[in-house]
C-alpha cells in the first residue's frame, strides 16, 4: 500500500483519488473549497459523475480515502503527490500556472525525503521545472502525468485508459510512478517531460479538430444535399480515421479543448511556430455556434425579438453537469443578443445560472416549450428522445425544433407537424 496526497478534488483530482483508494492505496485528497471537502466527508460528491459517488463511498467506508482543506499536512508522509490543480485560460490564451505554482510552493518544506510530485493537471511545456523551481526541493523528482479523462466517464476512462504517459527526466522515478497503475492494462509511454506536456495539448487539440471537421463536412452536406451520418459513418470504418469524435453539434466546448487550444496557439507562437492549422479548427468552431442560431432564427421565421424560444440543454456535453464554455450557453447568450426571450431546461441544472439572468430557468422540459416559435435542442441528453412531442406541439406557438445534435429522428418529427433542422442533414 503506497501512500498518496491528491491537491484539488475536482473533476480529475477526485477521481483520481477515489481510484487510486480503490487499487488498494492510502489515499488523502484535499481543496481549498471547504465546502466542496465538508461534503466529501459525509460522502456526498458535489459533481455530477457517473460511478463516483460509489468509489468515493467505498474509499471513505474502508478507510483508504481522506479528505482534507490542509495541504501542507496532507503530504506529509506521502511517496507520491498529484497536482489536480486548475490551470485555467488566462486573458492571453496561456495558461494560467498560478494555481500549481502556489500549490508547489505550499508543500514544498512538508515533502518527504525524496518523494515524487506529479504533474496532473494540464501545462505548457516547461510545467515540471516551474514546479521544480517553486517546490525547492532537490531531492523531490516533479514528473508529468497528463490525464485523459473525460467528464461524464471520468471513472470509465480512469479505469481504462488507451495509454499511460508518464514524462519523467530519469528512469526510476518513472517506474516508481508507473508501479502506481499496475491494476491497469493500458500501454506505458515513458517520455521526456516536454513530450509528454506536450501529447496531452496536442491529443485535446487532435480531438477537437476531428470535431471542426465533421462540423465543416456537415456544412458541406448541408450545401450539396449529402446526410452528414452517412459520411461520418463510412469515414468511420477506417481505421486511419476511426469512428469516435465524428459527431457534428453545436461546436465544441467544455472547460478544456477551448482553454487548451488557446494555449497550444499560444505555446506555438510563444516559440515562433504559426499554428495556423489550429487557428482555423477554432475559426469553425465559432462559426458552428453561429450557424445552428442561424437556422433556429430561420425556423422562427425569420426573428426571434420579443419571442419566446424554448433550449433543451444548458451542459457542454450530456451526461456532466459542467457549464463551463458550453455551446449551449453561447447559443443562449447569441438568441438573447437577437432579442429571444429564452426559457432553457437541464436536468442537472435546479439553480438560476450566473451571467444567464435573462433566462428563466425551467424545472421541466415542457415547461421550457410553452410559448415558444422555436426549440433549440443544445445538448444531448437522452430524456429529450422520449419526451411527448404531440405535447411539446401543443404547448408551442407554432410547432418548429433545431436539434444540435442530430439526437431526434426528423421524420418522426414532421410526423407531429415540426418543421425540423438538424446538422449536415438535407
Ligand atoms: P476543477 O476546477 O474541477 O477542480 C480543481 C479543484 O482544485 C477545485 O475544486 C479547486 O478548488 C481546487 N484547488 C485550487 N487550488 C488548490 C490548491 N492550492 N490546493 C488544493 N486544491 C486546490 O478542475 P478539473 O476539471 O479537475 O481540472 C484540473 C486540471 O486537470 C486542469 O489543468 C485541467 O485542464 C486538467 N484536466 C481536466 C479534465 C476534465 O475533464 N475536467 C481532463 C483532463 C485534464
Ligand atoms: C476532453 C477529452 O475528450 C479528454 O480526453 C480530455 O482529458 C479532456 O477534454 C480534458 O483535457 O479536459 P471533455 O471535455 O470531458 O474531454 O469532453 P469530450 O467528450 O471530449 O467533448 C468535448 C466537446 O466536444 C463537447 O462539447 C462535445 O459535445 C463535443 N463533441 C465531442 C462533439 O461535438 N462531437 C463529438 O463527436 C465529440
Amino acid at each position: 500500500m503506497t501512500r498518496i496526497a491528491v491537491l484539488g478534488a475536482g473533476y480529475v483530482g477526485l477521481t483520481t483519488a477515489a481510484c487510486l483508494a480503490h487499487f488498494g492505496h492510502q489515499v488523502i485528497c484535499t481543496d481549498v473549497n471547504e465546502e466542496r471537502i465538508a461534503a466529501l466527508v459525509n460522502g456526498v460528491v458535489p459533481i455530477v459523475e457517473a460511478e463516483l459517488p460509489e468509489l468515493v463511498r467505498e474509499g471513505l467506508s474502508n478507510g483508504l480515502l481522506s479528505f482534507s482543506t490542509d495541504n501542507a499536512d496532507a503530504v506529509h508522509g506521502v511517496e507520491f503527490t498529484f497536482l489536480c490543480v486548475p490551470t485555467p485560460q488566462s486573458p492571453s490564451g496561456r495558461a494560467d500556472m498560478s494555481y500549481i505554482e502556489a500549490a508547489a510552493r505550499e508543500i514544498g518544506p512538508h515533502l518527504a525525503r525524496e518523494s515524487i510530485v506529479v504533474n496532473k493537471s494540464t501545462v505548457p511545456v516547461g510545467s515540471t521545472k516551474v514546479v521544480e523551481r517553486a517546490l525547492r526541493r532537490p531531492d523531490v523528482a516533479v514528473l508529468s502525468n497528463p490525464e485523459f479523462l473525460r467528464e461524464g466517464s471520468a471513472v470509465h476512462d480512469f479505469l481504462h485508459p488507451d495509454r499511460i504517459v508518464i514524462g519523467a527526466e530519469s528512469e526510476a522515478s518513472a517506474v516508481r510512478l508507473s508501479a502506481l497503475f499496475l491494476r491497469l492494462s493500458a500501454p506505458v509511454v515513458v517520455t521526456d517531460p516536454a513530450s509528454a506536456e506536450t501529447i496531452k495539448y496536442a491529443a485535446n487539440a487532435f480531438l477537437a479538430t476531428k470535431v471542426s471537421f465533421i462540423n465543416a463536412v456537415a456544412a458541406l452536406c448541408e450545401a450539396v444535399g449529402a446526410d452528414v451520418r452517412q459520411v461520418a459513418l463510412g469515414l468511420g470504418y477506417d481505421r486511419r480515421i476511426g469512428p469516435e469524435f465524428l459527431r457534428p453539434g453545436p461546436g465544441w466546448g467544455g472547460s478544456c479543448f477551448p482553454k487548451d487550444t488557446a494555449a497550444l496557439i499560444r505555446i506555438a507562437e510563444d516559440a515562433g511556430y504559426d499554428f495556423g492549422l489550429l487557428a482555423g479548427v477554432v475559426a469553425v468552431n465559432e462559426e458552428q455556434h453561429q450557424r445552428v442560431v442561424a437556422k433556429a432564427v430561420e425556423l422562427a421565421g425569420g426573428s426571434v425579438q420579443d419571442r419566446v424560444v424554448g433550449v433543451l440543454g444548458l451542459t457542454f456535453k450530456a451526461g456532466t453537469d459542467d457549464m463551463r464554455n458550453s455551446p449551449a450557453v453561447e447559443i443562449v447568450r447569441h438568441l438573447i443578443r437577437l432579442g429571444a426571450i429564452v426559457k432553457a431546461y437541464d436536468p442537472t441544472v435546479r439553480e438560476p445560472v450566473a451571467g444567464l439572468d435573462d433566462v428563466e430557468l425551467c424545472q421541466d422540459p415542457y415547461a421550457a416549450c410553452e410559448g415558444a416559435v422555436v426549440m433549440v435542442l443544445a445538448t444531448e441528453w437522452d430524456e429529450f428522445r422520449w419526451l411527448d412531442f404531440d405535447k411539446v406541439s401543443g404547448l408551442m406557438e407554432r410547432p418548429a425544433l433545431m436539434d444540435c445534435r442530430n439526437l431526434l429522428e426528423g421524420a418522426m418529427l414532421r410526423r407531429f407537424g415540426f418543421e425540423y433542422k438538424a446538422v449536415g442533414i438535407p
